[in-house]
């Protein structure tokens, strides 16, 4: 156990050198110019800086602001509502490692990236179906200094040069969140950077805001997040501050495609999701008559628990495995009904999307009748049939629709810099860690250190037509406070917040 464990780690960290320097297309540049090579200052200066950003709406469909292909349409003035001048003097560090993949980013304040870096466990939890946390916790720690230090030489800068340091603080695997934060914590006391927390799910909401432009996706709007940990609908009206239309009963759409996919046999490393899309283009959608989720019930909540069972039934019967052990495939065997199984679950399983949206869309407009567009984030937005399909519901709701490119649909390490950008730009930053105080660290019980993890850290409150008895393990589960804005009361779980300095 111990040999393989090391052989997987060993594969992991090749892979995330390979992919940080041969292959070129991390830390690409999004204007085209060269690296920065000494950074002005760390205090932020007003007025007068370059925009280096290629503005084109030349190609862009009239009503959806398809980022896909890497093109700007708009700029990442971080101007409403600031406290901190964020501009393009301001270099922010990303770190995520929430869950499987660790990722880091150098993205400067008016939303340019200049370097990016990430190593994905694909292969370490492939033969295991599934994320295994201590597995995914030495893996990070293996790689992380690797991927900070490859997308800081991406980004032709040093973390002197930093303005401040972005880390996910939550929602995810505690042991994984932690390395992350011990990172940042530690670069924080070594470099005196403000540390900024960043939840997860709002940054892959606010990362739209950097892909299409502050300008075009301006608060209030509409976000659907589909990842493998989180389905949720929210209106979005700051950075802070979220109200949850609806959210998942059981699995995320993400999760379900995993475990269908490892049910058909394909492979699961990095999530099933694209193994299983890939079969379905093979398949008929309307072979199996598998049910639509929750038609009966009328609000915006998800449920996909009983589509993977009736998926998993129809593998039962029509391939084999009988009584629940993940199917052999050579490949070969039955395919046609595997992909009929396939492009059935996906169906339905984007049927239910498009209902839900489609009421979300109502629900929101009555409390907000002027939503900007609609975003679609999370790993599942890689989807081309989500994406076709809610393209669809964007136009006949006369919004535009904001995907985020797929690299930065799924995890990643420049959507934690970009909400390191927002939240420093409301001085929603913690001050540096005190030096001394890091060296205690150094030789403390690493239980003992307060890292500021907030694995379960809800995005908002819940909407009044909502369901409010639907999350799965909030009976066992220590629930945080949820996320708050600079107008609220309280945020990162209360205390020692307060504007990060750099003024
Ligand atoms: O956002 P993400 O990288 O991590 C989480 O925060 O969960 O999302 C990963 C999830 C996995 O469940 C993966 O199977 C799914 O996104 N996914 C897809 C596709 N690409 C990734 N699901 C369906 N189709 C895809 N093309
Ligand atoms: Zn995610």
């Amino acid at each position: 156990m111990y040999s393989t464990t090391r052989a997987m780690l060993t594969r992991c960290v090749v892979h995330a050198r390979r992919g940080v320097s041969a292959y070129g297309r991390f830390g690409r540049r999004r204007d085209g110019s060269k690296p920065l090579q000494q950074h002005a200052n760390k205090s932020a200066v007003g007025g007068g800086t370059a925009r280096t950003r290629t503005l084109s709406h030349a190609h862009a469909p009239k009503n959806t602001a398809d980022v896909s292909s890497g093109v700007f349409l708009g700029s990442g003035a971080l101007n409403a509502g600031a406290r901190v001048e964020v501009n393009a003097q301001t270099l922010v560090l990303g770190i995520e490692t929430s869950c499987d993949d660790t990722a880091a980013a150098v993205v400067r304040g008016d939303g340019v990236v200049l370097g990016e870096a990430i190593a994905s466990q694909a292969a370490i939890h492939g033969p295991w179906g599934g994320v295994v946390p201590n597995l995914a916790r030495a893996a990070h720690e293996e790689a992380i200094d690797a991927v900070v230090a490859a997308a800081l030489a991406e980004a032709g800068t040093t973390a002197e040069a930093l303005s401040a340091v972005a880390v996910t603080c939550g929602p995810g695997l505690s042991m994984c969140l932690r390395v992350g934060v011990r990172k940042a914590q530690k670069m924080s006391a070594q470099y005196s950077l403000p540390i900024v927390p960043v939840h997860h799910v709002e940054a892959h909401a606010l990362v739209a805001r950097l892909c299409a432009g502050t300008e075009a996706v301006t608060f209030p709007f509409l976000a659907l997040l589909v990842s493998g940990g989180h389905n949720m609908l929210i209106t979005a009206r700051g950075v802070g501050d979220y109200t949850i239309l609806g959210s998942t009963l059981d699995d995320a759409l993400g999760e379900a495609y995993d475990k269908t996919a490892r049910l058909l046999g394909l492979p699961v490393g990095g999530g099933g999701g694209p193994a299983l899309e890939k079969l379905a283009l093979e398949g008929d959608p309307t072979k199996y008559k598998f049910p639509v989720p929750l038609r009966q019930r009328k609000n915006c909540d998800f449920s996909y628990a009983g589509l993977k069972t009736a998926a998993r039934m129809a593998i039962d019967a029509d391939i084999g495995g009988g009584d629940g052990d993940d199917v052999e495939w050579d490949g070969v065997d039955k395919r046609q009904t595997r992909a009929d199984i396939a492009a059935s679950f996906q169906a339905k399983a984007v049927k239910h999307l498009e209902e839900r949206l489609k009421r979300a869309i109502v629900w929101a407009r009555e409390d907000t009748p002027d939503l900007s567009c609609i975003v679609v984030a999370g790993g599942v937005a890689a989807n081309a049939t989500v994406r076709s399909t809610l393209v669809k519901i964007a136009e006949d709701a006369n919004l535009p629709l904001v995907f985020p490119p797929p690299k930065w649909c799924t995890d990643n390490g420049v959507m934690v810099a970009w909400s390191g950008c927002e939240r420093l730009a409301l001085g929603l930053a913690e001050s540096a860690v005190d030096a001394d105080l890091e060296r205690k660290h150094e030789t403390m019980d690493p239980r003992d250190i307060h890292c500021n993890l907030l694995p379960r850290w809800p995005i908002g409150e819940k909407d009044g037509r909502a369901t409010r008895d639907n999350i799965k393990s909030a009976k066992t589960a220590r629930i945080a406070d949820p996320l708050r804005g600079a107008d609220g009361d309280r945020d990162i779980s209360s205390s020692s917040v307060r504007a990060a300095g750099i003024e």
